[in-house]
Formats: structure tokens, C-alpha cells, sequence
């Protein structure tokens, strides 16, 4: 063979090679534009991470016996929510041995349960309702220690209610936007008017993809009349919505999947049209901000992502951050005005990161930008069970006095 027929057929195999390539390039964009696809790959919902692992035996999963209470919580639209309600350790103790005599497993009816009735009779019990992120279910992961540090403040006190999204875990239906949103007011719902429990009494905590849930839901009630306004909102690891999310997204945070088309800002564009479940967070926080400040209602909201987040850039939390401060100044502020604005006012913790606090007459919003804690580890870290507590406190300062 001579170095002619070599480099041809070089060439040729290079031109194979790229053709392919540019061909299943195009064959994942256009998959991108079916809404079962995209449905898949927005909410990983077939994912369960925990096939060997039975939900219905929390005991499973770490829990002490009967500590948590599996059950299902049903929406307007007949779709059955498979939900935890998770007791914290200090309450667990005292009840220690009537708890264990109860039976284990999903129960039908929840309100004859005495984990259940210690958090309906106790007035002083607070409530964070939890919003899981993308795949997995109640059970998987870095939840688990996420629902430890959301209690840890006050673990007499505090209850955790977490619930699998329709289609997701042993919750029946498909997801999407609107089903979600329905699901994420119908648990918000069901704490307010079976378990009895205030607005100023619940925090609402939402990781990743559950954090679009969490504004989704604190929007919804803030926009009722009267308004209902919950003891505070904390969003951990969020984005901004998710077009913005799918052009800054990398698979491992390495081979990016939309972004070498955003250099094609027509095509770009185009392909973000057909984006079914857009989810608007930024638009919705400002709106949330908004509304509050013009209601005179008083309003907490707290936003936590780490630097070292591969999944979400932390660059989504500043930016998430920026639209709702804009949200609750009348005349509104650029991004460049309030990074300046930082300079002067936030606090820099060293290796514990920075925290930017904005006040308004009526609300507090807070930025925490820490060093380290990836995109689920941190669930589990001291700045949750501190922020919780922060919410707690601000509600009602009696309660950690
Ligand atoms: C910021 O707030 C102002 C005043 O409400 C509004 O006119 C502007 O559109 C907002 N900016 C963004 C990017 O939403």
C-alpha cells in the first residue's frame, strides 16, 4: 500500500467516523424532541436506584423500626402519591416502645397511627415538606441523611414528610410539569388540612429538580387570597429553568450535550422550542418575591449550592438569587448592580464559602455558595439542618428559645 492509499484511506475512515458521529449527534437531537424522551431524560423516573430494597420496609434504609410511616396521599386526578412520613430521633425515643408494638408497613389508613397523631396533636411540631430531585425514590441516596439533617435542630420536634412524584418509585402515572405541581399542592395540601399543620409551621425543602417544585408550590400558595406563606422556602442545588439548564448541561460534567449547538443560535432556539416542561423557576421566584412585597406578607427564602457541583453549575443559584432580589425591588436591579452590591455585603466565611443575605421590609433572601458538597452530598451537611432551624426561628422565635 503506498502513503497515497494511506492517507486516503485515512481520510476516508476520519470522514466515516465524523459523518457518524455528526449522525448520532443529530439522531439525540431529534430524540430530544420527542416529549417521551425528553419526559426520561428530565425526570430519570425509570432510574430507581433501589430495585433490591423494599420501600415498605423503611427498616431497609437505616430507619429504626416504625419510624417512618409509609402511605399513599391521593391527588384530584385519582393518581396515587406513595409517601414517608419520617419521625425524628428524639420524638422516636420517647414513643420508643409503643411505636415498635404498632405494625409495620404501608398503612391505609395513616390517622391511626401513633406517629401520625404525634404530629397532629403536638402544636408545637414543625413540618419540612420534602421535594426529591430527578430519579431515584424516597429511599435512594444521599435522602436518607438528607432527612436526618432536616430534623437534626430539633429532633423532638421536627417531622420530615417526603413523597415519589407521580411515575416515579410506586407512585402510578407519568410526569410532567403540570403533574408534578398537582402532586407537589396535593401532599402541601394534605399536611394543611389531614395533619393539621400551619403554613407557619412548614418549611418547604427542595433538592434539584425538586427545587423547581418548591417555588412551583410557595408561588401557588403566595398567589391564594389571603395569601398562605410558609415559615420558609429552601432550595438546594437549583437552576434556573430548563432551557437555561440543557445549555449549560454535561453528562458527568464533562461531555456537554447542547452546548456545542448553542454557537447555532437560530438552530439553538429552535431546539429549545421544543421543550415541553419548561419550568420557569426564575420567572416564578420573582413573581413570588413580587407578590409578597406587594402584600405586605413576610417571606424567607433560602437558596444553598456548592461550588463544586458538577451536575448544576452554582452559576444557577446566583443567577436564581439575582431574580428574585430583582423580584422585590420595584424598580428592579441588573446582575452586574447586585454583584457589585456584594462586594460590600457579603460575608465571606473562608473555606465555609460566602453568604449573601438581601432584606426587604418584608423579606429575607438568602445566598449560600459553599465550597464543597457536590450535588447531593451537601443534602446531608449542617448548613440544611441550620437553615431549617433559621425558618423555624424567624416564624417563631419561641421556638428556640
Ligand atoms: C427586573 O425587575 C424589573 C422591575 O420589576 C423588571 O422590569 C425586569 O424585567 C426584571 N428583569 C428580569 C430579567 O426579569
Amino acid at each position: 500500500m503506498g502513503a497515497d492509499d494511506l492517507i486516503g484511506s485515512f481520510f476516508k475512515y476520519a470522514f466515516v467516523s465524523i459523518a457518524t458521529g455528526v449522525g448520532l449527534y443529530a439522531a439525540l437531537l431529534g430524540l430530544l424532541t420527542t416529549t417521551t424522551f425528553q419526559s426520561h431524560a428530565v425526570y430519570l423516573h425509570a432510574i430507581q436506584m433501589t430495585w433490591f430494597k423494599d420501600l415498605d420496609v423503611p427498616e431497609q434504609f437505616g430507619f429504626l423500626k416504625n419510624q417512618v410511616t409509609p402511605f399513599s396521599i391521593k391527588t384530584p386526578d385519582n393518581e396515587l402519591l406513595y409517601a414517608w412520613h419520617v419521625l425524628p430521633i428524639e420524638l422516636y425515643r420517647k414513643h420508643e416502645l409503643a411505636l415498635i408494638a404498632e405494625p409495620t408497613g404501608h398503612i391505609s389508613d395513616i390517622t391511626s397511627r401513633l406517629a401520625f397523631q404525634l404530629l397532629r396533636d403536638d402544636p408545637d411540631a414543625r413540618l419540612v415538606i420534602h421535594f426529591h430531585g430527578a430519579a431515584g425514590t424516597v429511599g435512594s441516596g444521599y435522602r436518607v441523611p438528607n432527612y436526618r439533617a432536616l430534623s437534626a435542630g430539633h429532633p423532638g420536634k421536627i417531622h420530615v414528610l417526603t413523597f415519589d412524584y407521580r411515575g416515579f418509585g410506586r407512585s402510578k402515572g407519568q410526569p410532567s410539569e403540570e403533574g408534578l405541581i398537582a402532586d407537589s399542592l396535593t401532599v402541601v395540601n394534605w399536611a394543611m388540612r389531614v395533619a393539621g399543620i400551619p403554613a407557619s409551621r412548614i418549611v418547604i425543602f427542595g433538592q434539584s429538580m425538586g427545587t423547581a417544585a418548591s417555588v412551583a408550590v410557595s408561588h401557588h400558595f403566595a398567589a391564594q387570597s389571603p395569601p398562605t406563606i410558609f415559615a420558609g422556602t429552601v432550595l438546594v442545588a437549583p437552576f434556573v429553568n430548563v432551557p437555561t439548564l440543557v445549555s449549560t448541561y454535561s453528562v458527568a460534567g464533562t461531555i456537554p450535550i447542547l452546548s456545542p449547538m448553542a454557537r447555532f443560535p437560530a438552530a439553538f432556539n429552535y431546539l429549545l422550542g421544543y421543550i415541553r416542561d419548561k419550568w420557569l423557576s426564575n420567572e416564578r421566584i420573582a413573581q413570588y418575591a413580587r407578590m409578597n412585597e406587594v402584600n405586605e406578607a413576610k417571606y424567607r427564602l433560602t437558596i444553598i449550592h456548592a461550588e463544586d457541583d458538577w451536575d448544576i453549575p452554582f452559576h444557577h443559584s446566583e443567577v436564581l438569587f439575582w431574580h428574585a432580589v430583582n423580584g422585590s425591588v420595584p424598580v428592579g436591579i441588573t446582575y452586574d448592580q447586585l454583584q457589585e452590591n456584594k462586594v460590600e455585603a457579603q460575608v465571606d466565611l473562608g473555606a465555609a464559602g460566602t453568604v449573601m443575605e438581601w432584606r426587604t421590609d418584608y423579606g429575607v433572601i438568602r445566598e449560600e455558595i459553599i465550597k464543597t458538597g457536590l450535588h447531593d452530598v451537601v443534602m446531608g451537611y449542617p448548613v440544611i439542618t441550620i437553615a431549617v432551624m433559621r425558618h423555624f426561628e424567624a416564624a417563631d422565635p419561641a421556638f428556640t428559645a
